[in-house]
């Protein structure tokens, strides 16, 4: 009998609808889901509570020996013992963890981390570079996106629902800021692999897409999926 993991990537621009989706999909097939954003988030909350400065390679690159993140199974993140699953989501961390993002050291320290997870557990990994870069033997890559405008009015109820104050049109500028240093950096930038399914959720409710993504997992895997 074949034992060995199997991985699902999920790539995509920012709030997309990834999290949900891959941790639905995650659930329906027993497989651990990993949010990898939480990750680069989780580091840059890190080098902002130290007092360094995101936009500094060279500052933020001390933490890296530091650094130690669990993605724990209830959702909730953990950074050196401190549980900051809602400070990650606030716009000071979104506004700046694209810069913490571009930079290669801290990228590969923390592609490290998501390597080791996948080599031990099933996973369904959602990010901008996992199909392309993290894992691109991936048995199944989604490429899964949405117009800016759903995508701004998304967060921007998300982040009501939360209790964090912003507004619609600065929600949606930061998701083009964002969109745009990540697909434009020079290492592991935001595109889709040439071997991805491309699902469009602009349309779609949260059942559909889960249904879309579990289709395609269905068409590449075959009969062992039965959920
Ligand atoms: O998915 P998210 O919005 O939580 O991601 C936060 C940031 O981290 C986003 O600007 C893109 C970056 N990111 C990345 O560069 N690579 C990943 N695999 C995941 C996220």
């Amino acid at each position: 009998m074949n034992t060995s993991p199997i991985a699902i990537a999920i790539d995509g621009p920012a709030a997309a609808g990834k999290s949900t989706i891959a941790r639905r999909v995650a659930e329906c097939l027993g497989f651990t889901y990993v949010d990898t954003g939480a990750m680069y988030r989780a580091f840059t909350h890190a080098v902002i509570k130290k007092g360094l400065d995101p936009k500094n390679e060279a500052q933020a690159i001390t933490l890296i020996p530091e650094i130690e993140i669990d993605l724990l199974e209830d959702g909730r993140v953990i950074c050196n013992d401190e549980d900051v699953t809602k400070t990650i989501r606030e716009p000071l961390i979104s506004g700046n963890v694209s810069y913490i993002a571009a930079m290669k050291p801290i990228r590969l320290a923390l592609v490290e981390m998501q390597r080791a997870i996948a080599a031990r557990h099933s996973v369904v990994m959602d990010g901008r570079d996992i199909g392309t870069y993290v894992l691109p033997d991936a048995a199944v890559k989604i490429f899964q996106t949405a117009s800016v405008e759903t995508r701004a009015i998304r967060r921007y109820e998300e982040n009501l629902a939360k209790g964090i104050p912003t507004s619609l049109e600065d929600v949606k500028r930061d998701l083009r800021d964002r969109d745009y240093i990540d697909s434009h950096r020079e290492f592991a930038p935001l595109r889709p692999a040439p071997d991805s399914i491309l699902i469009d959720t602009s349309f779609m409710s949260i059942d559909e897409a889960v249904e879309a993504v579990l289709r395609a997992v269905k068409r590449k895997m075959g009969d062992g999926i039965t959920c």
